[in-house]
């Protein structure tokens, strides 16, 4: 309550849930996005600052103004498939971005810092479920420039007095239930707003990546975790930093996969549409399966989802979607 946060990525769909959540809770919060990929539509709380995080002058002056107690740090490119295709886009925004921001917000006193890293950073994976002590063996340039950050955080965290949390996230998915803010991309990349999508009769069909994988029913398996139960996680990993806590990694999943297949039965459930499915050659670099162990922010933070079922995640999404 109270704290002064600064939310870069604000825009987007992870952030914007995190920024209901701390507005709900009572912190003072900054939204800087440079709407690349997020939405104004997004921002209903707290104040927006339209800039990048690599705009050293922007930058200068935002942390002059005011002090933060912490940095929330969402805003990054997130398509795996256009990082190889664009590697240096990626390096120049994920890295490079980072790298201002992080020295700015060093230079002006600031010790708390969350990063939005992700399951890629694990890349094909030698065991399952995947804990934190698994190996780190990008197949992206996406997942290389997290671990990257990652890695940037731990180095400056020996050097300067820093606290930072890494949180690396599977698939989120859902929205708030409110329907005021929701999962948005464009172009729509991702599993279930592409579902929805034609159920809402903007396609005629969904494209199912990928039949003959290592799995039961032969389409890849995902974790999907609830966006508001990701937010969630933010709130715990900050209070343990204010409370004095330094470097922390988690992983956030639901600790269970569902197959390509059993998200487009839970979408034809929620919606009552038939939803018809073409397949198609499998998506190059998508690993058969990605499931987390999620056992060290359970026992160290106490985090719990609340959101466990697919079904719910897909409801919540069409709930926004509908509007
Ligand atoms: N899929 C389809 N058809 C589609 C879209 C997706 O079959 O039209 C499949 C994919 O092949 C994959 C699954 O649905 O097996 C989930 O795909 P998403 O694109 O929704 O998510 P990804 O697992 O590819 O990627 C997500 C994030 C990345 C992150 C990665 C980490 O978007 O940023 O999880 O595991 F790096």
């Amino acid at each position: 309550r109270g704290l002064r946060i600064l939310v870069t990525g604000g825009a987007g769909y992870i952030g914007s849930h995190v920024v209901k959540l701390l507005d709900a809770l009572g912190c003072r919060v900054t939204v800087l996005d440079d709407l690349s990929t997020g939405f104004r539509e997004l921002v209903h709380w707290g104040t927006f600052v339209q800039g990048a995080t690599g705009d050293v002058p922007l930058l200068e002056d935002l942390f002059a103004a005011g002090r933060f107690d912490a940095i929330l740090h969402f805003a990054a490119f997130s398509q795996v498939g256009e990082s190889v295709a664009y590697p240096m886009r990626y390096y120049q925004n994920n890295v490079g971005g980072t790298m201002v921001l992080l020295d700015t917000a060093l230079r002006h006193g600031v010790r708390r810092f969350i990063f939005s890293s992700s399951a890629a950073v694990y890349g094909e994976p030698l065991q399952l479920p995947i804990d934190e002590s698994h190996r780190c063996l990008p197949t992206s340039p996406y997942g290389a420039t997290k671990l990257t950050v990652e890695r940037l955080l731990q180095d400056c965290a020996q050097a300067h007095d820093l606290g930072f949390g890494c949180l690396r996230y599977f698939n989120a998915a859902g929205a708030d239930p409110s329907g005021v803010i929701g999962e948005m991309h464009d172009p729509e990349t991702h599993i279930i707003p592409r579902l929805l999508g034609v159920a809402a009769g903007l396609e005629g069909a969904f494209s199912v990546f990928g039949q003959e994988h290592d799995t039961p029913d032969g389409t890849c398996i995902r974790d999907y975790v609830h966006v508001n139960d990701l937010a969630w996680a933010h709130v715990l990993v900050l209070q343990a930093l204010m409370d004095g806590s330094r470097g922390l990694i988690y992983n956030v999943g639901n600790s269970r996969g569902y197959s390509v297949m059993e998200v487009v039965a839970a979408a034809r459930a929620v919606t009552g549409c038939p939803i018809p499915v073409r397949f198609e050659k499998a998506r190059p670099g998508d690993p058969a399966v990605l499931v987390a162990d999620c056992t060290k922010i359970k026992a160290e933070l106490g985090w719990k989802p609340r959101y466990e079922a697919l079904e719910m995640m897909v409801a919540t999404a069409w709930n926004r979607h509908k509007r």
